[in-house]
């Protein structure tokens, strides 16, 4: 095709097509934005400050090079269009920048932080399975992660113990807030009134049976989970009880057996074979399991609670 040859029309379309490609190829921009405000301690900063902030007084209190100062307000920028701050002239004219909503869960001292697992989802380790995408479609190999890194991912943490607690911490950090929002909903607190034993099957380090023994204390839970994840760790009461083991050959006996997880394509990153189920994919699979009664609760933002019976 003779690049010359477009009429006006179809050069819109094509520039709007181009438009649409670079918005997507460039879209992993504003995570590493939004990583670098994190690591940097922007919100944080802002919040200690008490007010909106101007670009110096935020360069000061971060003690950016003062090269880079300019580049802050770029980067502030890209930030205040993703909706993570605000900002407003004062009557000095300067510009100033305020936390939103989206930024105070970012806060690390907030008791809700989300910090933890913005930090392990956008690090280096995952994305770059991520880059493995079209290899691992043409290999053996069990997943991205892998064929980037010669490793399941569970392997992988057990010797690197720094990222075994940037995960664990991730993940607990994940945890805290779905198990603040779960366990103030009488709805789902309902759920284990009167149950006397339950097991946290991939607990982690423990964030949600911790939550579920302080509000249940006569309710015994067991925290199961790899051996380089649970070793070391005890609860003063010792309500949760960590036991280690794989729960692909035995899990602890209990009443009841919770399990928590992600999401799709990240599934499919790490796991062999893990991913998410459609309503019908999940039924099918309690029927082969024997679990014919289930219960899907979709009032937890983008996941569901699904509650499953043996009758
Ligand atoms: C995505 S994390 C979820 C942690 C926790 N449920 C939460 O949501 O915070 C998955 C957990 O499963 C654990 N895990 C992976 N394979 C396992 C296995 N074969 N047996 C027991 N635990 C396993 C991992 O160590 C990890 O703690």
């Amino acid at each position: 095709m003779d690049p010359m040859s477009f009429s006006i029309e179809p050069a819109k379309e094509l520039l709007s097509a181009q438009t649409h490609i670079w918005n997507h190829i460039y879209s992993y921009i504003s995570p590493m934005a939004l990583k670098c405000a994190i690591q940097l301690g922007i919100p944080d900063a802002i919040q200690k400050h008490g007010k909106p902030m101007t670009l110096k007084e935020l360069a000061i209190s971060l003690s950016l090079h003062p090269n880079k100062a300019l580049s802050l307000g770029r980067l502030m920028r890209l930030l205040v269009h993703s909706k993570f701050f605000s900002n407003q002239i004062l009557s000095s004219s300067e510009e100033a920048y305020d936390l939103t909503v989206n930024s105070q869960l970012l806060l690390k001292d907030h008791p809700l932080t989300l910090a933890p697992f913005a930090l392990m989802v956008l690090d280096p380790i995952f994305v770059e399975s991520s880059h493995k995408f079209s290899c691992w479609f043409q290999n053996e190999d069990d997943n991205p992660f892998h064929t980037a890194h010669r490793k399941s991912i569970w392997a992988y943490i057990s010797c690197v113990p720094d990222f075994n607690k940037l995960f664990n911490d991730a993940m607990a950090s994940d945890t805290q807030f779905v198990v603040s929002l779960l366990m103030s909903n009488d709805e789902f607190r309902g759920l284990l009134v009167g149950i006397k034993s339950l097991v946290d099957v991939g607990g982690g380090n423990g964030t949600m049976a911790k939550a579920i023994a302080k509000l249940f204390p006569e309710l015994t839970c067991v925290v199961f989970d790899l051996p380089h994840v649970v070793q070391g760790l005890t609860w003063y009461d010792k309500n949760p009880i960590y036991v280690e083991g794989d729960m692909f050959e035995a899990i602890p006996p209990a009443q009841v057996v919770l399990l928590k997880i992600l999401l799709d394509l990240q599934m499919m990153n790490i796991t062999a074979g893990g991913k998410e189920r459609t309503e019908e994919e999940w039924r099918k699979l309690f029927i082969s399991a024997g679990l014919n009664d289930y219960k899907i609760s979709r009032n937890l933002g983008s996941r569901s609670v699904i509650e499953v019976y043996p009758f």
